[in-house]
C-alpha cells in the first residue's frame, strides 16, 4: 500500500484530509489558490515540504483553468504571497515562491502569456518528482551514516512528529531514513512520540508505520527520556521546518527537549531535511518566526474538551534546537553534514532567500 497525501494530474489536485486520519481516508479537491491556502492553514495538509508542494500545485490548477488572464505575472506574484503567509515557520513555501517568481519573471521576457502559463505549470509539476528523489537520497545517506556506527547490528530509532509520505511528496525525510533502514533489514524498532498537541505521531506516523509494516511502538512525548535510558535507542532522527546558517533547527515543538535528553544519554541526534528546508539567510535560530496556534489545540482533542475551562494557554507549534545538540548530523540529499559544515556544503547550491 502506498500512502499518498497528494494526488495530482494536470488540472486536478486532491489532498488527503489529514485531520480525519487515522479513522477516515477522505481526499478533497483543491481547485484554487484559496483552497490551497485554507488546506494549509487548517492543517489538512502539513509537513514543511508538503506545504510548498500543495501550495504551488494549487496555483498550477488555477493557472490550468485559465486564471490570471493577461496579467499572469501579477496573478502569480499575488498568489505566492498569499500562500506564503499561511504558515510562517517552515521555509519551503517561501523558498519555492522566491524561486518560482524569479523563474516567472525571466520566462515572461521571452514568452507570450500561454507559453508562460505552460512553463510555470511545468516548473511546479517538477517539484513532486524532485522531492521524492531528494527524500530517497536522504533516506540512503541517513541509513548508511547511522549504520556506520553499528556495523553488524539492527538499530532502534526514535522520531518525533510526522515526516513520512504524508508530510512530503512521498518516501519522507526522517521517516525516509527509517524506511531505508527497514528496507535494508536493519530496523529493529521505531519509537514514535505521540507529538502533542496535534498528535501527528499518534495519528500519522503510527498510521504510516502500521501501513508500511515497520516494527514500531508509540510513546507519549513525556516517555522519550525514559525510552532512551531503557530501550537501547541507537539514534534520534527528526525532520525540520527550517535549518538556518549555523545549523540551529526549527521543528515540531518537543524536538528541543528530545535533543537535550539525547545529549544526556549519549544518543546521536540527527535532523533529516532536504536543502529546500535550509535558510542560509538567517544566521541563528533566534531569527526564526515561530508560529503560535489556537488554544483549542491544547484544551481539546478532536473537539472533546480535556482542560479546565478558563485556563490560559501558550501554544507554539515549533521550537528551535540549538546546533550544539545536533550531534549526529544534518542529513540532506547532498550528504550528511555537521551543523558547522552546512553553510559551506550548501553555499552556491541554494538560491538566496
Ligand atoms: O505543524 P506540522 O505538522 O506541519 O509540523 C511538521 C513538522 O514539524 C515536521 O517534523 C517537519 O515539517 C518536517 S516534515 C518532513
Amino acid at each position: 500500500m502506498t500512502l499518498e497525501a497528494i494526488r495530482y494530474r494536470s488540472g486536478s489536485l486532491q489532498i488527503l484530509n489529514q485531520l480525519l486520519l487515522p479513522h477516515e481516508t477522505v481526499y478533497e479537491e483543491i481547485r484554487s489558490v484559496q483552497d490551497g491556502y485554507d488546506a494549509i492553514k487548517s492543517m489538512k495538509v502539513r509537513g514543511a515540504p508538503a506545504l510548498a508542494i500543495v501550495g504551488c500545485l494549487s496555483l498550477a490548477v488555477e493557472l490550468r483553468a485559465g486564471a490570471g488572464g493577461d496579467d499572469l505575472v501579477c496573478f502569480i506574484r499575488d498568489s505566492l504571497c498569499h500562500l506564503t503567509s499561511a504558515r510562517p515557520t517552515a521555509v519551503n513555501m517561501g523558498r519555492a515562491a522566491r524561486e518560482l517568481m524569479e523563474f516567472t519573471e525571466n520566462e515572461s521576457m521571452e514568452k507570450n502569456t500561454e507559453q508562460l502559463r505552460d512553463s510555470v505549470i511545468g516548473w511546479i509539476e517538477e517539484m513532486l518528482e524532485r522531492d521524492v528523489n531528494d527524500n530517497k537520497k536522504i533516506g540512503n545517506y541517513g541509513a548508511q551514516h547511522i549504520l556506520s556506527g553499528v556495523p553488524r547490528d539492527s538499530v532502534t530509532i526514535l522520531t518525533h512528529c510526522n515526516t513520512g509520505s504524508l508530510a512530503t511528496a512521498g518516501y519522507g525525510t526522517a521517516l525516509g531514513v527509517v524506511r531505508s533502514l527497514h528496507t535494508l533489514g536493519r530496523l529493529k524498532r521505531l519509537y514514535c512520540t505521540e507529538t502533542r498537541p496535534y498528535n501527528q505521531g499518534a495519528r500519522l506516523t503510527a498510521y504510516e508505520a502500521v501501513a508500511e509494516g515497520f516494527p514500531a511502538t508509540l510513546i507519549t512525548d513525556s516517555m522519550a527520556a525514559l525510552a532512551m535510558r531503557e530501550k537501547g535507542i541507537t539514534a534520534v532522527v527528526v525532520g525540520a521546518d527550517r535549518v538556518v546558517a549555523n545549523g540551529d533547527t526549527a521543528n515540531k515543538v518537543g524536538t528541543y527537549q528530545l535533543a537535550i535528553a539525547a545529549k544526556h544519554h549519549g544518543v546521536p541526534f540527527y535532523v533529516a531535511a532536504p536543502s529546500t528546508s535550509c535558510d542560509l539567510s538567517l544566521e541563528s535560530g533566534r531569527d526564526i518566526v515561530i508560529e503560535e496556534r489556537p488554544p483549542e489545540e491544547l484544551t481539546s482533542i478532536n473537539g472533546v474538551p480535556v482542560a479546565a475551562p478558563g485556563i490560559d494557554v501558550w501554544n507554539p507549534a515549533f521550537d528551535v534546537t540549538p546546533h550544539q545538540l545536533i550531534t549526529g548530523g544534518i542529513i540532506t540529499e547532498l550528504g550528511v553534514f555537521l551543523p558547522s559544515e552546512l553553510q559551506a556544503a550548501l553555499t552556491g547550491r541554494l538560491t538566496a532567500l
